[in-house]
């Protein structure tokens, strides 16, 4: 292993002010709070309502806190990865726009899309890049504007997602913090279950994409909900055994917020009582590679220098994993 790890010295977030309700919900779709509380645990999501305003925008605000909390120069910061699906455009990428909104002018800077799992990939692409000792200050955003990619006529999708974003801090460290140990697992068959079909290039945008509704995310929940618990299950469980941890040494698990019964599944599969399981769900809904930064963001208080933290998401691709990492302050 390298001398030197990716320690995570701070988090930055940022949900838009606009919230969208269960009980707005009922006035768009066939549904209702009960049933929205009873099988996702969500009561709001955030929705970025101003037109002129995109991911890039939530993803700045994160990195703007970031850079005042870490006290940074933004002239220091060497790299910049954002993990995203909803990018302000096809091309270019969304972290070139982070990085000049908040004059990171000496970082270069690119996206991964990995949905769901796009915080997780970036942030283990962000630690190698600093383990490889080539760099020593990147910063890993995760953040979607899920609303420009949903059907509000559709309640299986509609009620899920919501809008925000997050960020960390990496910065090359020799005491062992950071990133221990990942599984990162992906598995393209998933395509069927979870999708944006249009505006790519096998489907680009026509007239008939529109019509055909294909610039909207379409999701098989069920499918998706079993293939989550499972893949979030095995790869915690197979970082926990090759690393001679048991659920007793974790302090905190951080799972992408996408229905709070997939969350309580896997905790109850690993035997992690709930108490260490982050959750904000109830109050953000899924903001897709926003979800563990925002979860990091909102429990910062509570983490401690030392302790044993797993992240773990599944999403569209499917992609997923778990990564064990040791928390920096
Ligand atoms: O973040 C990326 C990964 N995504 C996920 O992990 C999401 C995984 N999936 C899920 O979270 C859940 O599957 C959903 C929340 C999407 C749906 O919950 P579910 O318990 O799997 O419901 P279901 O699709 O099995 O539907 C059960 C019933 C159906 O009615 P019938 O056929 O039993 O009469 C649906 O039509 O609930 C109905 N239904 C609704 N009813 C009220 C579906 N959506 C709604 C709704 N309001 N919004």
């Amino acid at each position: 292993m390298s001398p030197i790890s990716a320690a995570i010295t701070g988090v930055g977030t940022y949900v838009p002010p606009d919230v969208l309700t269960n009980k707005d919900l009922e006035q768009m779709v066939e549904t209702n709070d009960e049933w929205i509380q009873s099988r996702t645990g969500i009561k709001q999501r955030h929705i970025l309502k101003d037109p002129t305003k995109a991911t890039s925008d939530m993803g700045a605000e994160a990195v703007k806190q970031l850079l005042t909390k870490t006290n940074t120069d933004p002239s220091e910061v060497e790299c910049i990865i954002c993990g995203t699906v909803t990018g302000d455009m096809v091309f270019p990428d969304t972290a070139n726009q982070i990085a000049l909104k908040t004059g990171c002018t000496n970082s270069f800077g690119f996206d991964v899309n990995a949905a769901c799992s796009g915080f997780l990939y970036s942030y283990n692409v962000g630690s190698a890049l600093i383990e490889s000792g080539r760099f020593k200050k990147i910063i890993v955003v995760g953040g979607d504007k899920m609303s420009s990619i949903i059907d509000y006529t559709d309640r299986a999708t509609c009620i899920i997602f919501g809008d925000g974003a997050g960020a960390v801090m990496l910065e090359a460290n020799e005491e062992g913090l950071g990133i221990i140990d990942s599984v990162l697992k992906s598995d393209g068959s998933g395509i069927d279950y979870l999708k944006m079909p249009g505006g790519g290039s096998l489907n680009p945008a026509t007239a008939e994409t529109v019509a055909n509704k294909m610039h909207f995310a379409q999701q098989e929940g069920r499918t998706v909900f079993k293939r989550a618990v499972s893949g979030m299950t095995q790869t915690t469980k197979e970082v926990l055994e090759r690393n001679n941890l048991t659920a007793d040494d974790i302090k905190w698990v951080v799972p992408h917020q996408a229905n709070r019964r997939i969350i309580e599944s896997v905790a109850h599969m690993l035997d992690f009582p709930m108490e260490k399981v982050m959750m904000n769900i109830a109050n953000y809904g899924n903001t897709t590679s926003g979800t563990i930064p925002l979860c990091l963001g909102d429990y910062e208080s509570q983490l401690k220098k030392g302790d044993l933290v797993i992240l773990t998401a599944f999403g569209g691709g499917f992609t997923w994993g778990s990564t064990l990492l040791k928390w920096a302050y």
